[in-house]
């Protein structure tokens, strides 16, 4: 009896043994099964942001692939145009050169001429005058005069400017403001290109606004006292909306057949070879102000001893 006590004693105690071994192998495979699942989770999300990187990168090769491909076509076009250019600005400098003959002596012919034959002539003069003006445009457009700095007075640089053209027809019924102050500090600039500016906008401005109207200059200091803006501001038409973003392309004119179109364009090159800048804004019907802002120093050129320029 005893021993069957005893084996039963041996074999429960075998059992929970058995069972508590049992139970930690469980417990011991539960949390394998845990850690794979979360080795499982995180896998699959460095796989979903792997997957995610290779999309993006895909997208930005195939983002590069085109813009180098715009790229390409534009540098060939840019190429096609620079020799078109160099060939046109060749063409323009050999017209020029006889036009300036053929103008000389129909003003010659000019002084002697009497009644239609006279009126002919002055039309022929009108029609050469302005084919020079546009090759002029043309080449000042495509090669500008190396820059020639000077000291520059904003404000007699106006005041000369507007005296000229007051006495033009175009100017004579409108009213000329110059409001820039006369201690604004000068600018050192290319004092020709900076009046020449001044006079495209100052002729554009007259163009746009009918008599009775005005125009007013004005500048100010800017960028932290290190540049000016210089504004001309106009009472005329105003620049539709539409047209706005073209006005400063080359050949973009309103003015068939009277303007060419390079005003503005000629305008914008100067400006930006002097380190600067320029806007316009426009109410349509109200008028229209040009801003331009350019750098007390010019960058590449900082001559503080120049002679002075008076206007
Ligand atoms: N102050 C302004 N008011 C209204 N429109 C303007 C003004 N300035 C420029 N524009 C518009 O911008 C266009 C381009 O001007 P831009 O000076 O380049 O050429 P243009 O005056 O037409 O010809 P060009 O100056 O060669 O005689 C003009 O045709 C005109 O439509
Ligand atoms: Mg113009």
């Amino acid at each position: 009896m005893n021993q069957l006590f005893a084996a039963i004693g041996v074999g429960v105690c075998l059992s929970l043994l058995f069972l508590l071994l049992f139970l930690t192998y469980l417990r011991k495979l539960r949390r394998r099964l845990s850690e794979a699942k979360e080795l499982t989770a995180i896998y699959e999300r460095e796989r979903d942001l792997a997957q995610q990187e290779l999309v993006q990168r895909l997208e930005r090769e195939r983002r590069l692939e085109q813009e180098k491909l715009q790229f390409d076509l534009q540098l060939s076009d840019f190429e096609k145009y620079a020799s078109l250019a160099q060939l046109a600005l060749g063409a323009a400098h050999e017209i020029n050169n006889p036009l300036l003959g053929i103008m000389s002596h129909l003003e010659l012919e000019l002084r002697s001429a009497e009644g239609e034959q006279k009126e002919e002539i002055e039309q022929c003069l009108e029609g050469v005058r302005r084919i020079s003006s546009a090759i002029r445009g043309l080449m000042d457009y495509a090669r500008p005069d190396p820059l020639t700095l000077s000291r520059v007075k904003l404000h007699s640089l106006t005041e000369h400017t507007l005296a000229f053209l007051a006495h033009q027809p175009l100017f004579s019924r409108l009213e000329l403001r110059n409001c820039i102050p006369t201690d604004l500090p000068e600018i050192v600039a290319d004092h020709n290109q900076v009046s020449q500016i001044l006079t495209n906008l100052l002729l554009n401005a007259a163009q746009a606004t009918p008599p009775g109207g005005s125009i007013t200059v004005t500048a100010e200091t800017a960028r932290s006292g290190t540049a000016v803006e210089l504004r001309v501001r106009d009472t005329g038409t105003g620049v539709p909306a539409d047209i706005l973003p073209h006005v400063f392309e080359p050949f973009f004119t309103t003015k068939r057949g009277t303007g060419t179109g390079l005003g503005l364009s000629i305008t914008r090159n100067y400006v930006l070879r002097h380190g600067g800048d320029i806007q316009m804004q426009s109410v349509p019907g109200a008028g229209t102000t040009v801003r331009v802002t350019l750098p007390l120093r010019h960058a590449l050129q900082p001559t503080p001893e120049l002679e002075e320029v008076v206007a």
